[in-house]
């Protein structure tokens, strides 16, 4: 029988300490001090690490093979039609029933330096699975500095065309979940367009500015103030192209700051986009890590990404994987207190 045993990994540097987990290559934690010192644990999680077998809200874990949504899990692949799996109203959504969040990954290495330290896990995805082409093999590292960056890179190559966008599912709450919600953090996010979205939550294939509505985060502003404006989604679950990083270089895409505790988040990324999800069904079911029941508005995830549904929009990024070819990206959370 296989042991369903989950084993985590504690990387230290200064006052931040994080937690990664064999399963999902997940982020279990993430503890930082605030401005006089009080070290909390910034992202939401489960209190014992079995319960990451189930991790419906995608707490910490890496999604993919490709994450968000690709509509009716169907996409045209050098004239055949591929068939993914559908687990989200008919559509596929961030890998399908038993993505990547879902899998026992390999550590491949432990790295200690001078200056920081990490881990290399690797996951190798079969040819078929949740109906995707290619034996993909994957490795994600996670590699902390004592200046408190957190390193992702993320490599990837198959042996057959695939679609791949892999990113880092963590919701976070800088107030370590003291405030139950995250209406008070101030955001900034580095994009001046967002990719409009239909009802099923699917691009229309628009690139559209956010100014003038309540997605418009491109100077410092509080979450809460017009959240209330986004009923449909019942919160902010929007992808953003952001201005930086259209030449594929490392740049900033977004600053979260909570200015009760001080605690601030930058997160840099090469990605294009950055989907931006207020945990708007959360429903207080899950009492996490901290001791408290992670309510709606709960806390932030701040996904680095391709855009959703790419394959199927001409006009949006290449997200084909191709034989030869090694998918390469980098994404980086700086914590600071201010
Ligand atoms: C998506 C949401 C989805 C959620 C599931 C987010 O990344 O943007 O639409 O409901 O993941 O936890």
């Amino acid at each position: 029988m296989l042991s369903t045993e989950v084993c985590e990994y504690v990387l230290s540097r200064g006052s931040v300490r994080v937690g990664i987990l064999d399963l999902g290559a997940t982020l279990s934690f993430l503890e930082m001090p605030d401005r006089k010192g009080q070290v909390k644990n910034i992202v939401a999680g489960f209190p014992h690490r079995e319960l990451y077998w189930q991790n419906d809200y995608y707490f910490g874990c890496i999604v993919g093979r490709y994450a968000n949504r690709i509509g009716e899990g169907r996409l045209q692949l050098d004239g055949r039609v591929v068939q993914l799996s559908v687990n989200n109203d008919g559509n596929h959504l961030h890998g399908g029933f038993e993505g990547l969040h879902r899998k026992r990954w390999r550590p491949q290495s432990l790295i200690e330096r001078d200056d920081a330290s990490g881990i290399v896990l690797e996951y190798m995805s079969p040819d078929g699975e949740e109906g995707y082409p290619g034996n993909l093999r994957i490795q994600v590292s996670y590699v902390l500095d004592g200046a408190g960056r957190l390193y992702m890179d993320y490599i990837a190559v198959s042996d057959a065309a695939t679609p791949v966008s892999l990113t880092n599912h963590s919701y976070f709450n800088l107030s370590g979940f003291e405030n139950p919600v995250i209406d008070d953090h101030l955001l900034r996010i580095f994009a001046s367009r967002y990719t409009e979205k239909n009802g099923a939550n699917l691009p229309t294939g628009r690139l559209l500015p956010v100014k003038g509505t309540p997605l418009d985060f491109t100077a410092l502003r509080s979450i809460g103030e017009r959240i209330g404006q986004l009923s449909r989604d019942q919160g902010y679950d929007h992808n953003y192209v952001l201005d930086g990083s259209l030449a594929g270089e490392l740049s900033v895409a977004a600053e979260l700051y909570d200015p009760d505790s001080g605690r601030q988040l930058r997160i840099l990324t090469d990605r294009p986009g950055i989907q931006v999800y207020t945990a708007n069904w959360w429903d207080g079911s899950v009492v996490g890590s901290q001791g408290v029941p992670y309510g709606r508005h709960g806390a932030i995830a701040l996904e680095t990404q391709a855009f959703p549904d790419s394959p199927n929009q001409p006009g949006f990024p290449d997200t084909i994987l191709r034989p030869g070819e090694v998918y390469r990206t980098t994404t980086i959370f700086q914590m600071n207190t201010k």
